[in-house]
């Protein structure tokens, strides 16, 4: 029996305990299991790792380190527009980083991080599939491609109660 309290609501807690079912409680399918608890909760705070850790047997000191190790799990919730930059190769080599680093430097934001208003959260990702529109960035599912950093401000203005236009 484990003393480990649980804030997450119950509901989410089942859901996350029928995930790991799902995987039948394998601590092999543990990558599996956080993507799929993700993809529910929208990111994975630490009571979610505590249940997959419990489920799975293992602990829950692994799943943190799974967690952060990869940079496609997010442990905070993600902002009202996600936005994500490609660092894929093709994208890398037209100059995804320095778009990146515009993002940042209008968000005051780091890669993993959701900006105060909760409105912007900034993640990288590999290869997108687009890579004839390389560099390449999302927020939400809209695609943004052939991006130079000068065009970062103008399509966070799209967003128009982002702000960074007041
Ligand atoms: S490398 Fe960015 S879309 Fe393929």
């Amino acid at each position: 029996m484990s003393s480990i309290k649980i804030k997450i609501k119950k509901e989410n807690r089942e859901k996350i305990v029928e995930i790991c079912n799902r995987f039948h409680n394998n601590p092999g399918e543990l990558i599996n299991v956080l993507h799929q608890t993700q993809d529910f909760l929208g990111y994975l705070p630490a009571e979610a790792q505590e249940v997959v850790a419990e489920q799975l047997n293992i602990p829950t000191a692994k799943v943190y380190g799974v967690v952060s190790f990869y940079s496609f799990f997010s442990m905070i919730p993600k902002g009202k527009y996600p936005i994500s930059v490609c660092m894929g190769t093709a994208c890398y080599v037209r100059g995804a980083e320095k778009v990146l680093d515009e993002f940042k430097n209008i968000l005051k934001i780091k890669v993993g991080e959701t900006d105060a208003s909760g409105k912007f959260s900034l993640a990288s990702l590999r290869c997108v599939g687009a890579c004839g529109l390389a560099p390449v960035a999302l927020i939400g599912s809209k695609v943004y491609g052939r991006l130079a950093p000068d065009d970062i401000k103008k399509i966070i203005s799209e967003y128009d109660d982002c702000e960074c236009n007041k």
